[in-house]
């Protein structure tokens, strides 16, 4: 396909094509809970897909990489994102937080007992984008009712457990986070 561009001069001033002055990859620094990775990775490459491949953080899942799904529900900055519609490159200079990171050693993390408690998973492949999910929001926003709970909860899919106890996972969650902040 033409794509408009071939045999073009560089602009006035510029002695090289811009496309050939791009680097293939790019050095970059992911701060991901609270500890530094460099890695090399083209402009290209999603985020889930470095932190995964190239962090050996294996516990944010891939599932529609569309955007749809949330399985790939990480924390950037304070803000739930979809990690497949987001470059690795975008996050430099970022806080990330996976699911990796929600526990304190043996301890659990309120969210991850709550699901284990209310039977909140199965096949456990929906669960790291809806901890992260329901992280973040229990913690922008503690007092947030049940209805509000509900509608954020629909952003993510889950094929196995009809979502009722993922509800009440997160319902738990949140009285047991306020409880805590007192
Ligand atoms: Fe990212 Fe489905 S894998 S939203
Ligand atoms: Fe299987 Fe949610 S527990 S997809």
């Amino acid at each position: 396909m033409d794509s408009g561009l071939a045999g073009k001069s560089p602009r006035p001033g510029m002695t090289t094509n811009v496309w050939q002055s791009m680097p293939d990859k790019f050095d970059i620094t992911l701060n991901i809970n609270g500890r530094d990775y460099a890695v090399r990775a083209e402009a290209r490459r999603t985020l889930v897909d470095v932190i995964r491949d190239d962090c050996g953080l294996t516990g944010t899942h891939i599932g529609c990489e569309h955007g749809i799904c949330g399985a790939c529900t990480v924390i950037l900055d304070d803000e739930a994102v979809r990690a497949c519609l987001m470059f690795a490159v975008q996050a430099q200079g970022k806080k990330i937080r996976t699911v990796e990171g929600l526990a304190n050693g043996d301890t659990l993390h309120p969210i991850q007992q709550a699901f284990i408690d209310h039977h909140g998973l199965q096949c456990g492949f929906c669960t790291p984008g809806f901890l992260m999910l329901a992280v973040n929001v229990l913690e922008r926003q503690p007092d947030i009712s049940d209805e509000e709970i509900l509608d954020v909860l629909a952003s993510n899919l889950c094929r196995c457990t009809g979502y009722q106890n993922i509800i009440k996972a997160v319902r738990a969650a949140a009285a047991e986070m306020r409880k805590g902040a007192t």
